[in-house]
């Protein structure tokens, strides 16, 4: 069965019915996104001539009042958004992108900055971009049109328990010369968190220009554990980018006039803390890496390649951090904006040289020396404990569709959760304090990273179904069990994947404010048209 058979059944679905047909009467013409002959294939350099590049970490300046209590000071940071030039590789020019300014460095991925639970802080996001963009604007898109200034900012604090009004709403977006300071409470436990662009409309955009970087809540249940630290604990921050051979960025377009959106961008280089094929040396003793998958669109199987066998890696966090217990692995899957820490024990590879490896993208070398210095760190074998939460506290269900659109020449003209556009009203509305699940039908041929801002979840399982039949007729049945969620996937989460052909269940207590949020697929390109919504915390009647 191929696409076409598969999704036909689409225009049939009653409710989005209309939506399909005017995409169809919208959409006359199919191409690909052209690659140009100045695109750089990332085979033609030479690998692993330039070191890992590490993170710095954000410098605060001063202190300033706690806007909950002014009595206390808290943390000052200021980040400034501005165009800079970075070498992702000592064979090409410098990349011009959009990065982060703090204590005047410049810098993609941006600097890290560093919390700890309980311990308030506050960041000014300033605007000092130019006020033209130099990727390709799709006015077509909600909140993208020509009405609105083509370069405009709004920075979410992904996997951050934050107030409402420091969440980086996407229509809360303000242009070159504002900016906005947000108040992060970091009331949350030890997890890898990254910031990001959430501008409406041109988030992908953003995003794909550089405009991310890490956040690091620690808490003293974490560092009691005595795992690698200090230059031990490297965090990478993957993300894939097409580059021309000028070093310049390339943002690829559909080819059709006036619609440069794409369903996806899978770029051919894959940089690691912003470089291209780097090498990394280590000591023979263990690491702990801390990964973000920061792409677009691409999702990673990572290892560790010593020739032809994988290293042992064990994982112990996932998004909102430690795992009961250490996972084994010899691939690590990562969606987009989900994030994971590894424990790598080099011990029994001196002097070896490993890959680390997307396959068959490489991304790293790693170099480990003969010998180094006494390793102290441990890898405990329990870490933190996840009580899993009992279904029956659920106060409800909410079932939600993940769909997709095709025009006549099979190409994807946009998805929708529900069936229902960004700017219709708002549609989810727990109450804070309460359970609830949300079962995500996806009928699609993507597996769509599911986030909720906010909140914290946990996976219940998954359970296919027949696409092709629930296409044709809007029935829905099953063809196999329920499928427990991975051992990754037992830890607390705030990014599901929700795969092609199930329906994924998750279980969420919304806890930390009232207010209005979003949920979302993290492909930017479907977030940015369309696969995003409001959802609205209440606060229980009295
Ligand atoms: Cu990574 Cu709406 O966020
Ligand atoms: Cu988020
Ligand atoms: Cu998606």
């Amino acid at each position: 069965m191929d696409r076409r058979d598969f999704l036909k059944g689409m225009g049939a679905l009653a409710p989005g019915a209309f939506l399909a047909r005017a995409a169809l009467a919208a959409t006359t013409s199919q191409s690909c996104p052209p690659i140009t002959s100045s695109i750089l294939d990332p085979g033609t350099l030479t690998p692993f001539l330039d070191p890992l590049p590490s993170l710095p970490v954000a410098r605060q300046s001063g202190m300033r009042p706690n806007p909950e209590d002014p009595s206390r000071l808290v943390p000052f940071y200021r980040m400034a958004m501005k165009p800079c030039h970075v070498r992702v590789h000592r064979q090409l020019p410098p990349t011009m992108v959009w990065g982060f300014e703090n204590a005047s460095r410049s810098l993609f991925p941006g600097p890290t900055i560093e919390a700890r639970s309980g311990e308030p802080i506050l960041v000014e996001w300033a605007n000092e971009l130019p006020l033209k963009h130099f990727l390709p604007i799709d006015h077509h898109l909600h909140g993208a049109g020509t009405n609105v200034p083509a370069v405009r900012s709004v920075i979410h604090l992904h996997g951050g328990r934050t107030p409402p009004s420091s969440d980086g709403y996407p229509e809360d977006w303000y242009v070159p010369g504002k900016s906005k300071t947000y108040y992060y409470p970091n009331g949350q436990d030890a997890a890898l968190l990254f910031y990001h662009d959430h501008a409406m409309g041109i988030n992908r955009l953003n995003i794909y220009a550089g405009l991310e970087g890490l956040y690091i809540i620690r808490d003293a249940e974490e560092d009691a554990l005595n795992l690698p630290k200090g230059r031990y604990e490297i965090p990478l921050v993957l993300c894939d980018r097409f580059l021309h051979q000028d070093g310049s960025l390339e943002y690829p377009i559909s080819g059709i006039p006036g619609k440069p959106w794409v369903p996806e961008v899978f770029g051919n280089a894959i940089l690691v803390n912003g470089a291209l094929a780097p090498y990394l040396d280590v000591e023979p003793r263990r690491y702990r890496f801390r990964i973000l998958n920061g792409s677009n669109a691409r999702f990673y199987r990572l290892s560790i390649a010593d020739g032809g066998d994988s290293l042992p890696v064990y994982g112990i966090s996932s998004d909102q951090g430690l795992l009961p217990a250490p996972v084994e692995l010899q691939t690590l899957e990562l969606a987009p904006a989900e994030r994971a820490d590894v424990v790598v024990d080099f011990s029994h590879y001196r002097g070896k040289r490993l890959l680390f490896e997307s396959y068959p993208f490489p991304i790293m070398q790693i170099r480990v020396a003969d010998d180094g210095n006494q390793d102290t760190s441990s890898l405990p074998g329990k870490l933190r404990p996840v009580q899993r939460i009992d279904e029956r506290s659920a106060v409800r269900t909410r079932y939600l569709t993940l769909d997709e659109y095709l025009s006549m020449a099979d190409q994807s003209v946009g998805m929708l959760l529900n069936q229902t556009r960004w700017s219709a009203p708002v549609t989810e509305k727990p109450t804070l304090g309460t359970t609830e699940i949300w079962e995500f039908l996806n009928s699609t041929e993507d597996t769509h990273p599911i986030h909720l801002h906010l909140v914290r979840f946990q996976i219940l399982d998954r359970k296919p179904f027949d696409a092709s039949t629930y296409l044709a007729t809007g029935e829905v049945s099953f063809i196999g069990d329920r499928i427990p969620p991975e051992p990754m996937e037992m830890g607390w989460k705030d990014t599901a994947r929700a795969t092609s052909g199930m329906l994924t269940r998750i279980i969420v207590p919304f806890l930390g404010y009232h207010g209005r949020y979003v949920w979302h697929c993290h492909i930017l390109e479907h977030e940015d048209n369309e696969m995003m919504r409001p959802y609205e915390i209440l606060l229980a009647k009295a």
